[in-house]
């Protein structure tokens, strides 16, 4: 761990927001005074009507419920543009930067305020209402952000699928939640490669009963079927529309979306946020974590699939009137300059990206960046999975020209907006630490019993109270929500993280201590990969684990007992890859497989993961004890036999 500190630049002390005398005053009114704190920020939004009452919630076992603003009254989408387009509507809201380089739109909010009008007119017209779910399964195209949009516009709950999951997973995304309407486009675009997503959802809706409609997005104009009751063409539609449609009126716990996670069992499940508190919260972290002032040309490199684009590219930025880039491509094509392209294309302040992407681009080495200006930048973001110091000092020196203070941000798909952060103005920089809590966030720190750690200590992160921009359920299922995340330590949410905290007070997320793996800062649940090999022929038992991965963060390593008579092979190995891809998608793929004779168990049948986790890790001298086993043997099996030997 690297103890190396980075004081606040001089100039960002003046200009920001927020000093560290700021900082620590806001802090302590909003965990003393949390009403009169969230009251005023609530002022930060548009009310239909004022919401009065402001925390309503209980984190007690049984009786878990999370409510604020709940006599509030708004719309979001009327937050996110109709109440800039007076002062700001021929200023750019999105600025769209293709996957080819010579691919751009600069989208003002009067323009978003009609294409969004527009889309959402077209939902009306098939019969789209409050409370409805649309799913989305669209690429990183300006559709995706009117599509969002235009739900919030009406009230219905959208459910973004991101475009990298297979049939499958969509399907049962869309059938968990019952959306009546699938939005896509004919093929997606990546890295110059193309993705068949209307082929995806023909093959979804195989599964799926409910939907009426497919709405379709021409992107590339390849040659797709469609079906002449079913699906229909989104620009012959939005010829029929107007670019006037009023907005639904909202209360502040009405669902704004639905986004599936994986957690550590069974299928991934719905985190339903809604619209005020969700809102209050993402403005209010968008503008003091990144320090966003008029003007600013803000990039989110994240996918709309992702809760990080829902919050920092979307909900967030354009509630505070922001300029927001949104990109179609990946870092390295058409080369390994290409973010350092845009950014001084369209001469980008503020960036944020991921860890993963920072330990890719950091391999090509630093010519790449070094022959762009990057004059513009003014300050890094990190987010998604612990970023190493090596990672975080290059981004700082070589990215950054040692001028641009980063904030690693820590949050979760669950909390709806960053928890635990630097604020560029306030706080001192450890690479590798994401620092202190964002207001009205009290972390805590504790042991497997349930005792709460003090001071310097290492343990199991738990939020002792709610903010504003919290899940609210599990769609369709407050069982789990609360089995979830209020089992484990009664009265408080457990976050599934690892963390521990260094003598200053500041936090070091240390990776989920769950099952569930972070793999290029994408969640995966052991389980669900699981599930799926098990579902070959040829696989009678499987049990997969992460391991270190130099760019990923987290590979995915899977032990595979095959069915009797079955031999191991290179083919086979290649086969269950494949599988894998095309049941989940690609994110899923594992990294390695090892064929074992056997699992270690215990001697009531249970898989004794922290055994397989040490193999993967190559650390089989740390075993610890395994005498419990019901056959020790295997282990020596599966030490000689491991895939990832240094
Ligand atoms: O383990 C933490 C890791 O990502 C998990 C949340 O994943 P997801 O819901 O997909 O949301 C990702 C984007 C917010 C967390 O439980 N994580 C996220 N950010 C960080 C992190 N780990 C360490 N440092 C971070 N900055």
């Amino acid at each position: 761990m690297s103890e190396k500190i980075y004081d606040v630049p001089s100039e960002w002390a003046s200009r920001a927001f927020v000093d560290d005398a700021k900082y620590r005053e806001m802090y302590a009114r909003s965990v003393n005074d949390p009403n009169g704190f969230w009251a005023d920020q609530a002022k930060r939004i548009d009310w239909i009507k004022p919401p009065h009452k402001i925390e309503n919630c209980s984190f007690a076992p049984g009786n878990v419920s999370i409510k604020w603003f709940e006599d509030g009254v708004l719309n979001v989408a009327h937050n996110c543009i109709d109440r800039h387009l007076a002062t700001r509507g021929d200023q750019v809201a999105i600025i769209w930067e293709g996957d080819d380089p010579s691919q751009s739109r600069h989208i003002t909010y009067r323009e978003l305020h009609d294409e969004v009008c527009k889309f959402a007119n077209i939902l009306r017209s098939r019969n789209v209402e409050k409370g409805d779910r649309v799913t989305i399964y669209l690429p990183m195209i300006p559709e995706a952000a009117f599509a969002m949009l235009a739900c919030a516009r009406i009230g219905a709950i959208h459910s973004v699928v991101f475009a990298g999951f297979s049939p499958d997973s969509l399907a049962g995304r869309i059938n968990d939640c019952q959306s009546k309407i699938v939005i896509t486009a004919d093929e997606g675009l990546r890295g110059g490669k193309k993705v068949p997503l209307k082929a995806n959802v023909d093959a979804a809706l195989k599964k799926c009963d409910g939907v009426d409609w497919v709405m379709v997005v021409k992107r590339t104009s390849a040659a797709i079927e469609m079906d002449d009751v079913r699906d229909f063409w989104y620009h012959e539609a939005a010829e029929m529309v107007t670019t006037e449609c009023p907005i639904e009126h909202m209360h502040a716990e009405d669902p704004l979306f639905i986004l599936y996670t994986s957690g550590s069992t069974g299928q991934p499940k719905g985190v339903l946020h809604t619209s005020g508190g969700y809102l209050v919260f993402a403005s209010m972290t968008h503008q003091y974590v990144f320090d966003y002032h008029d003007g600013d040309i803000y990039w989110c490199t994240a996918d709309v699939g992702w809760v990080t684009g829902h919050s920092y590219i979307l909900y967030g930025p354009l509630a505070n009137g922001a300029t927001t880039l949104m990109f179609e491509g990946v870092p390295n094509y058409p080369t390994n300059s290409r973010f350092w392209d845009v950014i001084d294309k369209h001469k980008v302040n503020i960036f944020y990206t991921a860890p993963t992407a920072i330990r890719a681009l950091m391999q090509a080495g630093d010519e790449p960046v070094k022959k762009t200006s990057r004059k513009s930048l003014r300050l890094l973001g990190s987010v998604g999975e612990p970023i190493n110091p090596e990672a975080w000092e290059w981004y700082h020196r070589v990215v950054g020209d040692d001028r641009c203070p980063i904030v690693d941000t820590w949050w979760q798909t669950e909390t709806g907006g960053i928890l635990i952060t630097p604020l560029p103005g306030a706080t001192k920089l450890k690479p590798g630490s994401a620092t202190r809590p964002f207001f009205g966030v009290v972390p805590e720190i504790l042991d497997p019993e349930g005792v709460v750690l003090e001071g310097e200590c290492t343990g199991n992160l738990c939020l002792a109270r709610s903010w504003p921009g919290q899940m609210r359920t599990v769609y369709g299922d407050h069982e789990r929500f609360e089995q979830t995340y209020f089992s484990a330590y009664k009265g408080k949410y457990f976050t599934g993280d690892g963390c521990r905290r260094d003598a200053d007070g500041y936090y070091w997320i240390t990776g989920r201590v769950d099952d569930v793996i972070n793999v290029s800062g994408h969640r995966m649940g052991t389980a669900e990969v699981e599930s799926s090999l098990v579902a070959h022929p040829k696989v009678s038992e499987a049990a997969v684990v992460g391991y270190p991965h130099d760019i990923k963060g987290q590979g995915i390593y899977a032990y595979v007992t095959l069915m009797a008579g079955i031999e191991p092979s290179e083919e086979l190995r290649k086969e269950l890859v494949a599988w894998v891809r095309k049941d989940i998608g690609p994110i899923a793929s594992p990294d390695l497989i090892q064929f074992a004779p056997g699992l270690p168990k215990t001697r009531s049948g249970k898989i004794m993961r922290r055994i397989l986790r040490k193999i993967a890790e190559d650390e089989p001298s740390t075993l610890g004890d395994t005498s419990t086993l019901a056959d020790p043997a295997v282990v020596d099996d599966l030490v000689e036999h491991r895939q990832n030997k240094h």
